[in-house]
């Protein structure tokens, strides 16, 4: 029996893990492709380093290139992260007539559309099922599954180490940095944990989602992102008071007047199963003309729940090798030339509701004096909370959720509010979704 030949580029969290997989279920997966899966090579920046996987049974180098160009391979498995070495290595890759499969969000959601039109030049596949969402086959549920759908809008939790923190930090009042550190050590974390508390990661996953969602090219340059690393552990607890969770979004919807993309903490109604989704789990709310509302949970990261839809991947190309381009799914679900790009809208025009935390001193006729603010902006107030003060202190939070309104309304309003005499500080303002 003929065998495929992998050469994977990185042999860290998901490399290794690939590797593992790729080994212990060599004959299921043999099963499903018709041929054997054998990894060949593999490259590493240090060969001396210990790895969790077996590296007997195939060459390790420290020269990434040797892989791309080696004939002793078909399928270059990227899983370097990061953007230029990872993008030369693919194109490489590309160019000397090799598939490709990659976990790199990065990579994709900026250099997509180069990499995307190259792989259609020379006939090859490049998969990145593992680039959104690890242990969910979030792709191809969209670019397959929803074929016959037009996509209105998705809402995800999309990043594994942010929603690992949130969990933390509401149900066992830890620290922000202490958790970051656990999904460092937990191989959750991006290199640069920035891209992961500061929404950088869960912009280039929405970029990827968005573009398959709705037929536009990648526009990662087109996303709003706010990170968690400003949120207050005061507003997690309110939230939480007042019925609704905090949970880090990204968020694409189609309006008629453009794309709204965008990442930032949300509060969202306790009873949404979105609201629900813990720990390092991941979850995807799609909603198509036909389907309705769908939701798509597992694994948002870690080794094994990646390396599944890196073998997925790898199994998919497999089935398709010798395959022209015009019979297999297009890399972004839309037929190259029906790819359009879409205006986006700005901050403030977006369209939802929004709770605002205004510290004030504890005097009469504080109420009216805010209220009369909304009101002069024409923003309908859902509910307003005020909380006893703090001791020793004589300043009171009051909270506010308005009802549905355009941000830049919104933004009028927290400038007034922070101009008047009584109020102390920066207001504090997250995004509301219902989700309905
Ligand atoms: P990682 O643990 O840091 O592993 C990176 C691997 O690449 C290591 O083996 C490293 O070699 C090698 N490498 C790094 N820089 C290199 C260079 N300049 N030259 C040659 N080799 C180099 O990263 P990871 O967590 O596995 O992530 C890999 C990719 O998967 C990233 O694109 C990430 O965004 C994506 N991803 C990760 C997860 C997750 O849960 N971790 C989930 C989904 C997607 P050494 O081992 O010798 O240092
Ligand atoms: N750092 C990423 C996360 C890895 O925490 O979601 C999975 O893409």
């Amino acid at each position: 029996m003929q065998s495929v030949k992998i050469g994977i580029l990185g042999l860290g969290t998901v490399g290794a893990g690939t590797a593992e997989v790729l080994t212990r279920n060599a004959s299921e997966i043999t099963r499903r492709c018709g041929q054997s899966v054998l990894v060949t090579m593999a490259s590493v920046r240090d060969t001396s380093k210990p790895r969790s996987c077996d590296c007997t049974a195939f060459t390790l180098t420290q020269d990434p290139y040797e892989v791309v160009s080696s004939d002793d391979v078909d399928i270059v498995v990227e899983l370097i992260g990061g953007y230029d070495l990872a993008k030369d290595l693919v194109l490489k890759a590309i160019e000397n007539g090799k598939h490709v499969v990659t976990a790199n969000k990065a990579l994709i959601a900026v250099y997509g559309n180069e990499i995307f039109t190259a792989a259609e030049e020379q006939g090859v596949s490049v998969a990145y099922e593992a680039a959104v969402a690890g242990g969910i086959s979030i792709i191809k549920n969209i670019r397959e599954g929803f074929a016959g759908n037009k996509i209105e809008m998705l809402a995800g939790i999309i990043n594994g180490t942010g929603n690992f923190i949130l969990t933390e930090m509401r149900d066992k009042g830890r620290t922000f940095e202490d958790v970051l550190v656990e999904a460092q050590e937990l191989g959750y974390a991006e290199a640069d944990p920035t891209f992961d508390v500061e929404g950088t990661d869960a912009a280039h996953k929405l970029t990827i989602l968005a573009a398959i969602a709705f037929g536009t090219p990648l526009q990662f340059d087109d996303v709003y992102t706010e990170g968690i690393s400003n949120l207050d552990l005061m507003d997690v607890r309110y939230a939480q008071e007042l019925g609704y969770r905090i949970k880090h979004l990204g968020i694409a919807k189609k309006t008629e007047s453009g794309l709204e993309l965008r990442v930032h903490p949300t509060l969202i109604p306790e009873k949404r199963l979105l609201a629900n989704v813990n720990g390092v789990m991941n979850a995807v709310l799609v909603k198509g003309d036909a389907v309705g509302n769908t939701l798509h949970y597992g694994a948002g990261a870690g080794a094994e729940p990646t390396a599944s839809a890196v073998v997925a991947d790898i199994v998919d190309v497999t089935r398709t090798l010798g395959v022209a381009a015009q019979y297999k799914v297009p890399a972004l679900a839309f037929q190259r030339d029906s790819i359009k790009s879409l205006p986006t809208k700005s901050a403030a025009e977006f369209d939802c509701a929004y709770y605002l935390r205004i510290e004030v001193e504890d005097v009469a006729g504080v109420m009216s004096q805010l209220s009369a603010e909304f009101a002069e902006q024409n923003i309908s107030i859902e509910g307003i909370t005020q909380k006893e003060p703090a001791k020793d202190q004589d300043t009171v939070s009051v909270i506010f959720i308005t009802q549905k309104t355009i941000e830049g309304a919104v933004d009028r309003v927290i400038d007034r509010l922070e101009s008047l005499d009584i109020v102390r500080g920066s207001v504090v303002k997250i995004r509301v979704e219902h989700l309905n």
